[in-house]
């Protein structure tokens, strides 16, 4: 694949176009999560968090709402610290933390962080509206750059990894990405990061496959995206959505499927992609974990899990992550 080199949009237009390459080409067909948050799929996705079956959100709320000054003495920061979310949003659970840190008089910057420069923006008004008085340094860009450069700050730092975005990796990518981080921070830092916890199936399975249809609709999104950005003609009405939980890897995993025999021209790859009936797509990975899997996890990549910060219902954890134990 040629790159480009006169702008960045083309040169992720590329890297977009090369995984969904690879992707359709391989012998079981799947498309990576990461390319379902476009601003239209950003927005399905605020969608999927206000909906009754996914409790995900609600949960990690009452633990920020409820926990936050926990969190705060269990940092045990005593002088300025950042604290540098990957992945921000719109960072309406994080703001409970952040108010609490404010109400403790805590010595913090924030320091959001995410791909998207419209998500950063949003939450940029939101926190001079909701919290004008605390010190903010958004950024817009990559994970590891930014990593780089608080690892060469003075400050300690709190790392937030929230919202079980860790459940979209595979076991092995997780425990890279872990390590990774763990490389980048200072001693004394501390990472607090979302787990989605194993629990009865039947309160799991409908969170990724809701009444309504958004997550269908989240899902189809990718193809729209695909037709748009890729000059595709995927029919959207010849695919549907599929999602399994299995209780005993933790591993949801969502599907698209092809319900007819089909070809699908993509045009900005000057290929034709054919499907059969019932063939799927893999196009997501949400993983589940137990409180012992974390605490294996952590490690694994060079952490001491020091606590886990759990909702009411014990559906999940934020839990805290030190570079070093003491
Ligand atoms: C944003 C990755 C945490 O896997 O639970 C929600 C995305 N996918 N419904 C998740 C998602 C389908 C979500 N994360």
């Amino acid at each position: 694949m040629a790159m480009h080199r006169n702008s960045t949009s083309e040169v992720i237009l590329n890297s977009f176009a090369e995984d969904v390459n690879d992707g359709l080409s391989s012998a079981f067909k799947n498309l990576p999560s990461k390319y379902f948050y476009d601003d239209e799929g950003s927005r399905i996705f605020q969608q999927i968090m206000a909906l009754p079956e996914y409790y995900l959100t609600n949960c990690e709320f009452e633990i920020l709402k409820n926990r936050s000054s926990d969190i705060f003495k269990a940092l045990d920061f005593k002088v300025h610290f950042n604290v540098v979310e990957l992945g921000a949003g719109d960072g309406s659970k994080t703001l409970e933390l952040l108010k609490a840190l404010e109400g403790a008089k805590a010595n913090f910057t924030y320091l959001p962080v995410d791909i998207s420069s419209e998500a950063i923006s949003i939450l940029k008004e939101k926190l001079q509206q909701e919290l004008p008085t605390i010190s903010i340094n958004p950024m817009v860009g990559d994970y590891f750059e930014i990593l780089k450069e608080i690892g060469s700050e003075q400050s300690p730092s709190l790392v937030l990894f929230l919202g079980s975005n860790i459940g979209n990796y595979p076991h092995s990518e997780a425990v890279e990405l872990l390590q990774l981080v763990q490389q980048e921070l200072k001693a004394n830092d501390k990472l607090l990061i979302g787990f989605d916890l194993k629990k009865n199936p039947a309160i799991i399975a409908p969170a990724y496959n809701d009444a309504s249809g958004i997550t269908k609709a989240f899902n189809i999104n990718l193809l729209t995206r695909i037709n748009r950005e890729l000059k595709a003609d995927f029919d959207l009405d010849k695919f549907d959505f599929y999602s399994h939980y299995n209780p005993e890897s933790g591993a949801v995993k969502s599907y698209l499927i092809s319900l007819a025999k089909q070809e699908v021209d993509i045009g900005a790859l000057n290929k034709k992609y054919q499907f059969e009936a019932n063939e799927l797509i893999y196009t997501e990975l949400s993983k589940k974990y137990s409180l012992s899997e974390i605490e294996e996890m952590a490690t694994n990549t060079g952490f001491v899990c020091s606590k886990h910060f759990l909702d009411s219902k014990n559906y999940f954890s934020d839990s805290l992550f030190c570079k070093e134990g003491k």
